[in-house]
């Protein structure tokens, strides 16, 4: 297939519309964890431009290991619990974070993020890690994100 992705302009939701067929069939026919991650990161920053968009993955009982990511050198490791991504996971749940500075343990590996995302990432019932996505401006995010970035994740649970 080819590997060019067709960016799409509209508005937000019309932008992830376009862009998860698209990441399906990046995805389709191919089982490398680090592979898909490296292209779902590269799509969304290709799409979006978001400063950091990119994965911590589960390593051991207790801690995230950086992965695939586009943007800016990251912090390596997060407790689970701990900062945005690390409370995504304890709590298993997304966070819509509009302001980091506002958010009790925030880890800023820079400061220029300003708001994120964390969205947990589940394979066959257990969490794998998490897709983490920062933006230099406030406010960022919001349930259109949650939403298609849930459907994206749900690619790689097969
Ligand atoms: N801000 C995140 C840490 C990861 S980096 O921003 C890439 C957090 O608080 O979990």
């Amino acid at each position: 297939m080819a590997e060019d992705l067709l960016i799409a302009k509209g508005s937000k939701e019309e932008q992830y519309q376009n862009l998860l067929p698209q990441i399906g069939g990046l995805l389709q026919g191919e089982n490398n964890q680090i592979a898909n991650l490296s292209n779902i990161a590269a799509a969304l920053k290709e799409q979006f431009n978001f400063f950091w968009v990119g994965f911590y993955l589960v390593d051991g009982a207790e801690e995230l290991v950086l992965g695939p990511f586009q943007g800016p050198v990251a912090c390596t490791r997060i407790k689970k619990g701990r900062g945005v991504c690390g409370g995504a996971w304890a709590q298993e749940k997304t966070l819509i974070v509009p302001d980091v500075e506002q958010f009790p343990g925030h880890i800023a590996c820079s400061s220029l993020s300003r708001s994120e995302i964390v969205l947990p990432i589940y394979k066959k019932g257990e969490i794998i890690g998490v897709l983490d996505v920062d933006s230099s401006e406030l406010d960022s995010f919001d349930e259109i994100d949650e939403k298609y970035l849930t459907q994206i994740l749900q690619l790689l649970d097969k």
